[in-house]
């Protein structure tokens, strides 16, 4: 994705150090704590973009923590730019792309993943970096919390066809799962991503689903 580059990235980011999740990984199994309400539930968000999705899902949802990942220099500070105008205090950023989610995340840490418009990696060559790729199912399914739910969102049909086979490959109950999610009953509570709004823009319908991570009795 190229990016038009942010001037004064670093002097943003000092400014908004406050939502930035420093030393990510010694993090790992002692998230909640880094939170104002460490008893809420936990929501991540992998390849946030310049983050309208998790900002707006944490403004509108108090009673959810949330964390944005995002590994892009020149954008992941959009992120903590509209994290300090809404003054959230159920949001923190980690500035870095994530490989192996059991590396940030100990067993049983997160309530929710979202994927929102993730890269394609179109040439085979490339698939297990696909964020849906079943090595990477894996890992979310060990750090997820009984319960825990995959939301997963994009415009492009191959990828989302991909997904679901990785998904049945791993033996996860799908809870539900459209071509159109504009046009469901789950457009309702849906949050747009900047990627969805220029989509549909263009006519584009959204493929969306829900997977469960971790049945309530494993
Ligand atoms: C196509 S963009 C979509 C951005 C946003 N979710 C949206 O829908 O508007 C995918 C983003 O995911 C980020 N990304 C891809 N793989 C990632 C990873 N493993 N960890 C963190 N960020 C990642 C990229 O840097 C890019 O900004």
């Amino acid at each position: 994705m190229r990016q038009r580059s942010v001037k004064n990235r670093d002097a943003i980011a000092a400014d908004c150090s406050a939502w930035i999740a420093d030393d990510p990984k010694a993090k790992r199994g002692s998230w909640r704590s880094a939170f104002a309400d460490p008893s809420l539930p936990l929501h991540l968000e992998i390849g946030s973009g310049k983050g309208r999705f998790i900002c707006e899902m944490a403004r509108l949802h108090p009673d959810v923590n949330f964390i944005a990942v995002e590994g892009g220099k020149k954008i992941n500070v959009r992120i903590l730019q509209k994290a300090k105008d809404y003054n959230l205090s159920n949001l923190l950023v980690i500035m870095d792309y994530i490989v192996d989610a059991r590396d940030f995340f100990a067993e049983g840490e997160l309530d929710r993943i979202y994927l929102n418009f993730s890269d394609p990696w179109p040439k085979a060559r490339n698939a297990k970096r696909r964020l849906t790729y079943r090595e990477k199912l894996k890992a979310y399914e060990a750090c997820a919390a009984p319960g825990a739910v995959l939301q997963f969102k994009t415009d492009n049909d191959g990828l989302f066809d991909y997904s679901l086979e990785e998904i049945r490959s791993r033996g996860l109950l799908l809870r539900w799962v459209t071509r159109d999610l504009h046009h469901s009953p789950y457009a309702e509570w849906n949050v747009e991503t900047e990627y969805e709004q220029k989509f549909s823009a263009r006519g584009k319908s959204i493929n969306c689903l829900q997977a469960v991570l971790k049945k309530c009795n494993e």
